[in-house]
């Protein structure tokens, strides 16, 4: 096992800037989630640490080792580091066994030594008596326990897992997202997973690094992205958010503010250094507002309903507030409900967050 340390990394392919000064700190044992939009850099990250690519600037250290400098390139096969791909690559004339054994054969281990390291790593997986299956004979989760148990077999100080259950179906992905949290509770192995999917990186990593053209926008534990987003996208991209404006009236105390947001006065979170602003991003989530019927007389902070989805149990509905035309406010009522779509609400604030000027 083994932490891990990116520095100011830079990867350049020609002018192109796919990763742009990224800093990382992973500690020995964490779990830490790669998130963000389609074509930001995640896997870009990862072939850098596995080394695939060279850094165009900065250092990786594995452990105590510095193994990417500009000048130096540890080559992948000395790196020790697993990997596993969204697309298996397993061989399909291989069974089970030799597919799990092959990079031992590549490391010129013998027979015997193979064989129990393969029924080791079959163990691991729960996929023991597996061994004799071709590829094809599996499910698309026993395919992908195969991968990981090829990718366990080398005994990595680390593991990265690049998208492993995007070609899984839910149920799937929900059962191998508990073993992978098993597996990491079990061995303590040091993994870095990369997902843009935000519920998957918040069921189970220690710390997600949100992601955004080449750059880590934001590094912190589930609840801290959830509730404390540092920019606005942070705040889109991960759990549902609306992201209003708003006027703070103080500066922050105790963690509070005083504002007026959609025309109601409310107390809102902010960060310390929050000074009062005038048309400041305030972040919503569903829970953080609630509504009843608008009555007569009711002007400020009331809005029509425009889209409703029904979620088992509530309803998420969207609502245009009349103090800010054009946007939308993402609310959930719980069943039964008697709101319809055109019908007009009116909400208290009950909680959100003042998103940090940039
Ligand atoms: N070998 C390459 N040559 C040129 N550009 C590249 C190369 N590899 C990646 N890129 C570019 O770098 C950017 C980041 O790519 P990367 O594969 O890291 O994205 P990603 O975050 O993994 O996206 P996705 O979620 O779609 O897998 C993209 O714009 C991509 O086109
Ligand atoms: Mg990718």
């Amino acid at each position: 096992m083994a932490g891990l340390g990116l520095e100011r990394v830079v990867k350049q392919f020609g002018s192109f800037v796919a990763v742009n000064e990224v800093s990382l700190d992973i500690r020995d044992g964490e779990f830490l989630a790669v998130l963000g939009p389609s074509g930001c850099g995640k896997t870009t990250i990862l072939r850098l640490i596995a080394g695939f690519e060279r850094v165009s600037r900065g250092t990786i250290r594995l452990g105590e080792h510095v193994v990417s400098t500009e000048e130096e390139h540890m080559p992948p096969e000395r790196r020790r580091v697993g990997v596993v791909f969204q697309s298996y690559a397993l061989w399909p004339h291989m069974n089970v066994g030799e597919n799990v054994g092959y990079p031992l054969r590549v490391a010129g281990l013998r027979r015997e030594q193979r064989s129990r390291r393969v029924a080791q790593a079959l163990e691991t997986v729960g996929l023991t008596g597996f061994g004799d299956r071709r590829p094809a004979d599996l499910s698309g989760g026993q395919r992908q326990r195969v991968a990981l148990a090829r990718c366990l077999v080398m005994d990595p100080q680390i593991v990265l897992l690049d998208e492993p259950l995007a070609n899984l179906d839910t149920h799937l992905r929900g059962s191998m997202q508990r073993e992978f949290d098993e597996y990491h509770r079990r061995t303590g192995t040091t993994m870095l997973y990369i997902t843009h999917d935000q519920s998957e990186a918040m069921a189970l990593a220690d710390r997600v690094a949100v992601m955004s053209q080449g750059r880590v926008v934001q590094l912190a534990p589930p609840s801290q992205l959830y509730r404390e987003p540092a920019s606005r996208m942070v705040a889109e991209f991960v759990g549902q958010a609306s992201v209003v404006e708003g006027d703070v009236w103080t500066a922050a105390e105790a963690g509070r503010v005083r504002a007026r947001v959609l025309g109601r006065e409310c107390l809102l979170r902010a960060a310390p250094e929050q000074p009062p602003q005038q048309a400041a991003a305030i972040c919503l989530r569903p829970d953080d507002v609630s509504v009843r019927p608008a009555v007569a007389g009711d002007a400020a902070g009331t809005g029509i309903i425009r889209r409703m989805t029904y979620k088992g149990g509530y309803f998420s509905l969207e609502m245009e507030p009349v103090d800010a035309p054009g946007r939308m406010l993402k609310l959930n009522v719980q069943e039964p409900c008697s709101v319809e779509v055109g019908g007009r609400l009116a909400v208290d604030i009950r909680d959100g967050w003042v998103i940090p000027a940039a």
